[in-house]
Formats: C-alpha cells, sequence, structure tokens
C-alpha cells in the first residue's frame, strides 16, 4: 500500500501543479503543532521565493484548489504560508481498514530482495557468555527478523570463536590435570572416548584457571602454545579432545541462546574458515598486494583519503600463525561460495571497527568479495551499570548472561506475584516473558552505536518507556477482546468520532513509515519509539471509550474492530523486536 503520508503529498502536489507552482514542493509533513492541524505543507514559501510573491498568496491558492476534496476535512492556509492540513475521517477509515487486511499491514516488501549473512551472537567456545555477548545478539535477531519481514533471505550465523589459545589452553590443563588420557598418548592408535572427560561446569572453571595460569607461569603459556598448534596443524588426539569441547560447549549455547529466543540459521565459526585460508593466500599473492614485513605478511590498506593512519592488515605473523583478519577474510571466501550474498552484515562492538575496516578493504583489494557486495559493520555500545562502566556483578566479577536473566526474572517473579492476576502455573512463563520485554526493549529502545545504563527497575516498570508497558498494553486489549462474544469483524471499522480514535488511527498509519526507517537504517530503535507512540494512544483511546459498555452494536464492532488491529500491529512489532506477550499480567 502507498504510504498514508505519501498518498497526502500526492494530493496536495497536484493541487500545488493545478495552481500553477512545482508539483515537488507539495510534500506534506506530520503537523509540528497538532493542536491546529494532522499535517502540514509548507511548500508555498519557496514557491514564493522563486515566483516573488507573497507566500500566503500561494498558500490560499492551493488551499482552494483542495476546498471540497474529499480527503481532508479542514484545509486552511494560515500566516506566514503554511497550509494546515486535518484529513477526513472515512479516508482513514478506508485506509486503516485497507491495513487490516492487507498482507503485512501493507507495508510494501523490499523491491528487489536481497540474499543476506548477518554474522551475529560471535560467541567463545567454552567461555561463558556475558553481557559484551548480550548485545550482539539482541540486536542481530531483531535486524535478522526486520530484514526478513522485508522479504529479503537471511542467513544468520553464529560465527564461533573455536578455534584460537583458548582451545589449546584448554587442552593443555586437562593434559595436566589428567596425563594418562588417552588423547595425549602419540602411540594411541584406537578409537578415542564416545564421553568428554569434562562437564560444562568443569570445562567454564578450566578455561580461566588455565587462562590465568598462562600469565604466571611462562613454561605453561609455552605448552598451550604448542598444543593450539598441534590442533590446528591435525594432531589425532587433540582433535579428538577439541570435538568434545566443542560438542559440550554448543549445546550449552544453545540452551542461553534458545532462552533469548535468538535462533541461527548455521552454526558456524572459525574453525570452520581454516580450510579456505590457504588458497585465500594464493589468491591475495597472486593480486600482488601481499608485501613482507618484518617477517609477517601483511596487506597495506591505507587509502589516500584516510585522515588518520589505518595499519596494514595483518595476514600471517612471522611465527606462521594466522589470526583474527586472516580467518575474517576466509570466512568471506566461504561466505561468497556458498551463500552469494549481497550483503555480509557483522554486529559486534564498536570498538572492533578497525579491524573490519581493515578486512573489509584487503577483502575489495583482494578481489575476494565482488564490488557490488556490500560489507557492513554495525558497531554497537557498551551496556554499562549505574556507575557508567561496563556492567559486572556485585562483586564485580564478569556478569554471565544466564545470571543476569535469572536476576531480571526474579525481579518480575516478585511482582507479578504481588499483583495477583497470574495464576500459580503461569507464574513462571509469565516472569519470563516480561523479562525478556524488560531486557530487549531496553537495549533496542537506544540507537545501537550509543552506550546505555542498564537499569532493572526501570527496564522492568509497567509504565513508561519499557517494554513490560508494551505488553501490558497489548494484555489489556486482548482482556477486551476476550470479553467480547462476537468475532471480530474487520470491515466493521468506524470513521473516527473522537480525537482519541482519530489520533489512534493517524498512529497506525505510520507504521510502514517507521518499519522502513527500521529497516533502511538497522535501527530497531525507530520500532520502539513507534510501538511506544502507538501504545499511548491506544491507552488514552481505551480509557476515553466505553467499549464494552457501547450500546450500539455496529459502533462497538467497530471499536473491537480497531483495538483489533492495534493489537496484531503491536504484536508483530515486539515479535520484530524478538519477544512475545503473554495472556495475562
Ligand atoms: N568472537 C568474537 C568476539 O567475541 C566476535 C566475532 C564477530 N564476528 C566476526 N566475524 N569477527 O569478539
Amino acid at each position: 500500500m502507498e504510504k498514508f503520508i505519501d498518498l497526502i503529498s500526492r494530493r496536495v502536489s497536484q493541487a500545488f501543479e493545478e495552481a500553477g507552482l512545482e508539483g515537488s514542493l507539495g510534500k506534506v509533513t506530520l503537523s509540528n503543532r497538532p493542536d491546529l492541524c494532522e499535517y502540514q505543507c509548507n511548500g508555498a514559501m519557496p514557491a514564493a521565493k522563486k515566483a516573488h510573491r507573497p507566500p500566503l498568496e500561494l498558500a490560499e491558492s492551493v488551499a482552494e484548489k483542495l476546498q471540497g476534496e474529499a480527503m481532508f476535512s479542514k484545509v486552511e492556509a494560515v500566516k506566514p504560508g503554511f497550509l494546515n492540513l486535518t484529513v477526513s475521517p472515512s479516508v482513514l477509515r478506508d485506509y486503516v481498514a485497507g491495513m487490516a487486511t492487507a498482507p503485512s499491514f501493507g507495508v510494501e516488501p523490499e523491491a528487489a530482495p536481497k540474499t543476506i549473512v548477518l554474522d551475529y551472537g560471535g560467541p567463545n567456545v567454552a567461555k561463558p557468555l556475558h553481557v559484551g555477548h548480550l548485545r550482539s545478539a539482541i540486536i542481530g535477531e531483531s535486524i535478522k527478523r526486520i530484514d526478513r519481514f522485508f522479504g529479503n533471505k537471511v542467513i544468520g550465523d553464529i560465527h564461533m570463536g573455536d578455534w584460537g589459545l583458548q582451545m589449546g589452553l584448554i587442552i593443555e590443563e586437562v593434559h595436566e590435570r589428567h596425563p594418562e588420557l588417552p588423547y595425549f598418548d602419540p602411540t594411541y592408535t584406537g578409537e578415542y572416548p564416545a564421553e568428554a572427560p569434562f562437564t560444562i561446569s568443569e570445562l567454564e572453571e578450566i578455561y580461566p584457571t588455565a587462562s590465568a595460569k598462562s600469565k604466571v607461569d611462562e613454561d605453561f603459556a609455552r605448552r598451550a602454545h604448542d598444543a593450539t598448534y598441534r590442533l590446528q596443524t591435525g594432531d589425532r588426539g587433540y582433535r579428538a579432545m577439541w570435538k568434545h569441547i566443542m560438542r559440550i560447549s554448543t549445546e550449552d549455547l544453545r540452551k542461553n541462546y534458545d532462552n533469548l529466543d535468538v535462533h541461527f540459521d548455521v552454526w558456524l565459526g572459525e574453525s570452520d574458515a581454516q580450510p579456505y585460508i590457504p588458497p585465500m593466500l594464493e589468491t591475495m599473492k597472486a593480486k600482488g598486494i601481499v608485501t613482507e614485513s618484518e617477517g609477517a605478511l601483511v596487506v597495506d590498506v591505507q587509502e589516500e583519503s584516510d585522515t588518520k593512519e589505518v595499519p596494514p592488515c595483518i595476514l600471517v605473523k612471522s611465527d606462521g600463525a594466522t589470526l583474527y583478519a586472516t580467518t575474517d577474510l576466509a570466512t568471506l571466501v566461504q561466505r561468497m561460495k556458498d551463500f552469494q550474498p549481497d550483503e555480509v552484515l557483522y554486529l559486534t562492538d564498536k570498538r572492533q571497527a578497525l579491524h573490519f575496516e581493515q578486512v573489509f578493504r584487503a577483502a575489495r583489494k583482494g578481489g575476494l568479495v565482488p564490488e557490488h557486495v556490500v560489507l557492513k559493520h554495525l558497531g554497537f555500545g557498551t551496556m554499562n551499570g549505574k556507575d557508567g562502566k561496563p556492567f559486572k556483578t556485585r562483586e564485580g566479577g564478569v556478569m554471565r548472561l544466564e545470571r543476569l536473566i535469572g536476576e531480571i526474572t526474579d525481579y518480575v517473579r516478585q511482582k507479578i506475584t504481588e499483583n495477583q492476576v497470574v495464576s500459580a502455573e503461569e507464574v513462571e512463563n509469565t516472569a519470563r516473558l516480561i523479562a525478556m520485554a524488560a531486557l530487549k526493549y531496553g537495549d533496542l529502545s537506544n540507537q545501537p552505536t550509543k552506550d546505555y545504563v542498564f537499569d532493572l527497575e526501570r527496564f522492568a516498570a509497567f509504565e513508561g518507556n519499557t517494554g513490560p508497558y508494551i505488553l501490558y498494553t497489548i494484555v489489556r486489549i486482548k482482556s477486551i477482546l476476550h470479553k467480547y462474544s462476537a468475532a471480530v469483524a474487520l470491515e466493521a471499522m468506524q470513521p473516527a468520532e473522537t480525537k482519541e480514535a482519530k489520533d489512534l488511527m493517524l498512529a497506525l498509519t505510520r507504521l510502514s513509515d517507521s518499519l522502513q526507517v527500521a529497516y533502511t537504517d538497522n535501527a530497531p530503535n525507530a520500532i520502539c519509539a513507534y510501538i511506544y507512540d502507538l501504545a499511548g494512544a491506544a491507552n488514552k483511546f481505551y480509557h476515553e471509550t466505553r467499549i464494552l459498555a457501547e450500546p450500539d452494536p455496529a459502533k462497538q464492532a467497530g471499536y473491537v474492530a480497531l483495538m483489533d488491529l492495534t493489537r496484531r500491529v503491536l504484536e508483530t512489532c515486539i515479535d520484530l523486536l524478538g519477544f512475545s506477550a503473554p495472556e495475562r499480567m
């Protein structure tokens, strides 16, 4: 469907032309004086400059062309030359009723759907998930859903950190504790045990222990490096041990991401890129862009227009080791081959911006990625504590994701138990849904690049600009709809008779504008801002209108149709943000 504001602009542009003025000046915007009108057009001002005539006179001549026009119930030219527009309730009704029956509420899909690889989550295997990975998962999941809503094909890849030194550290630590295991016996030729020699909780203890040890014990650090090397060069026993680590950790990761309602399409990682490294290096060398610098192989990526230094992208270190950038370049080769994407989008902390700049430039220079393929890094800010520093536990440690979710859920459970609206069997699930809304909306309502402060009481409040407030609005609407005995008839929608009904309808028409911004700018915060407004309009309407007590059945059916559409729009929007509403709260 054409956007409502475009529909109006088109009609006003036509009137400009009829008045002998340039049509493009008839562009309409939302009124910044909602007390006077709903939309406005300021085009008479620039038109007046060109024509050397008073703007008010021109605005009046356009207004004249619009008199009697069905789209508006009122058109006024006011000083110094504004056009104030009020739309007709029946045109608005028809538009909103059209939204109610159109697929995707009439939001136009992408004209040329793209294939997008979305690299998000990015957890490091065997290290517990912490809040630093939280934002990547939350923002990425929302962007994935938004991109799909517009008809694109999106491949969400978790891109695990599963190949670096952390693996060597774990293997070496297990080696020290259990030297008798067959993985460490080079003469062993039999099958390795199917069961891992550790559980996930042991694994989570092993890594920090080993990491701390490597910092004080040089010999251990060297052995861990050797173990990493042996793993990477294909040692049979070390590979078998690595597989155990992978299986146990991915099971745990999957559980954590499922709890967050974050779902990846492919579970690839740095290890999967390894086979692509040698051919990638060959391609780069053949292009003649690889140079040697102090024994390392590098690609110079500085560009003339750079105002600051962009260091060369290091492909291979002097000791033969490959790095983060090497893996990312090889991963691009794999992605081009397996998915032929039009766009590859990466979601990490914004402190990785330089890394991605180097990788993208090296990939372009090496011809690994065709010109038309868009490479984009979406760097986000930090989630801070109330002290303005990166969020920590009360004891000052790194906050684990599981614990954070647990704490929010506990807080919400307490609250809804006190309210006593939710039955005992429903409490757990409801608390979980509200906790997710609090956490995700608290994050997504900020511009991704900004840092924000995690504030449990504020995020979990049932009033204000919060996820739970949005859920509360949906739950209220659902409760009215439950009490209404007849079926909801979408065609029963009536022209608005009150300001509250009209404001709600006008808010509904803006859905497409907001989703479009969220989509083009990778900005889920645009959806949050929209549903906060929509929920506000819905609550005002609900307060001022007797819905269930309305004696006129046609009017009542109209109210119900409007409430139902509002609920559906809100539920669609929160689904795009990655959470959902309970039945009661
Ligand atoms: N594992 C990395 C980290 O914890 C994030 C990976 C992001 N994706 C990528 N292709 N580099 O920082």
